[in-house]
């Protein structure tokens, strides 16, 4: 039942550039995954099962999970936590919390120290030298956290070094874009769900054509108050690539899927080679 409103698994494989990048790191592999929403509805067993199969077959140095553990409730985490640990990568699993991690006050706290009981480092606001000095990995805390400060965290690094950043939404990557971030993970749309092969994300049309429409006519009908912009306002980048000045954007279409489904817009793991 779920493989039918989720479409099937999909692995996305891309090279990136990454400027600076030492010869020594050339080659390196990450695998992304994002927006896993278990909570014992969004997510099969199944299918989380085959996402961390793909994960190690893919004999990754470094994975990362930007976020949406859980939905509300953090109480399933504990259960996660028992298939994550058989994430295996080089230099180990790092991770930021979603908007979802941190929906109750006692929800950070529980999610972090679940994550970090497998061997999951938890990045907020925090720098990590996976691979030494040469390639730090940034991870900031939610956009809608009061939390988010990116600018005491970028501005400990030199320009000359380039940096993988975790950031959750992906409308971050315009606060973002005033700091060299070669590489941006994040997750949070679930690529927008519902796509039409070859024009993209619905909610793309959606938002253009509601905006025409007078205030007073949106406020009658129901369906039209939904203020999508409420979730991510760059809904450009809901899933993908993306360039944003100098700085490189990816935005993983994540693992759960949210009712009523998924249409052209598969769940993903992200294989990333840094070139
Ligand atoms: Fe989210």
């Amino acid at each position: 039942m779920h493989k039918l409103l989720s479409g099937p698994l999909s692995v996305e494989r891309l090279n990136v550039r990454i400027a600076d990048l030492p010869k020594s790191l050339s080659g390196t592999k990450i695998v992304h995954l994002s927006d896993l929403h278990y909570d014992g509805l969004r997510l099969s067993e199944q299918m989380l099962a085959d996402a961390i199969a793909i994960t190690n077959e893919s004999e990754p140095d470094l994975i990362v999970l930007t976020g949406d553990y859980v939905t509300d409730d953090p109480s399933p985490i504990y259960h996660l936590v028992r298939r994550l640990k058989y994430l295996e990568a080089r230099v180990g699993v790092f991770a930021v919390l979603g908007n979802h991690d941190i929906y109750y006050k006692h929800s950070q706290s529980i999610i972090t120290q679940a994550l970090t009981s497998i061997g999951i480092q938890v990045l907020w606001n925090q720098i990590a030298y996976p691979f030494g000095e040469q390639l730090p990995i940034v991870g900031l805390a939610d956009y809608w956290s009061r939390e988010f400060r990116p600018a005491p965290v970028m501005e400990q690094l030199s320009d000359r070094t380039p940096r993988i950043v975790l950031s959750h939404n992906p409308d971050t990557a315009e606060i973002l874009s005033k700091w060299r971030v070669d590489l941006q993970l994040s997750g949070h749309t679930h690529g927008g769900q519902f796509v039409l092969p070859g024009f993209g994300p619905i909610v793309l049309y959606y938002h253009q054509f509601t905006r025409q429409l007078p205030k007073k006519v949106r406020a009658r009908i129901p369906c039209l108050r939904v203020n999508s912009s409420k979730v991510v306002r760059h809904w450009e980048w809901a899933q993908g690539f993306h360039r944003i000045g100098k700085n490189q954007l990816y935005v993983n279409r994540g693992l759960g899927t949210y009712p009523p489904g998924r249409f052209f817009c598969t769940p993903e793991v992200t294989v990333i080679t840094l070139t």
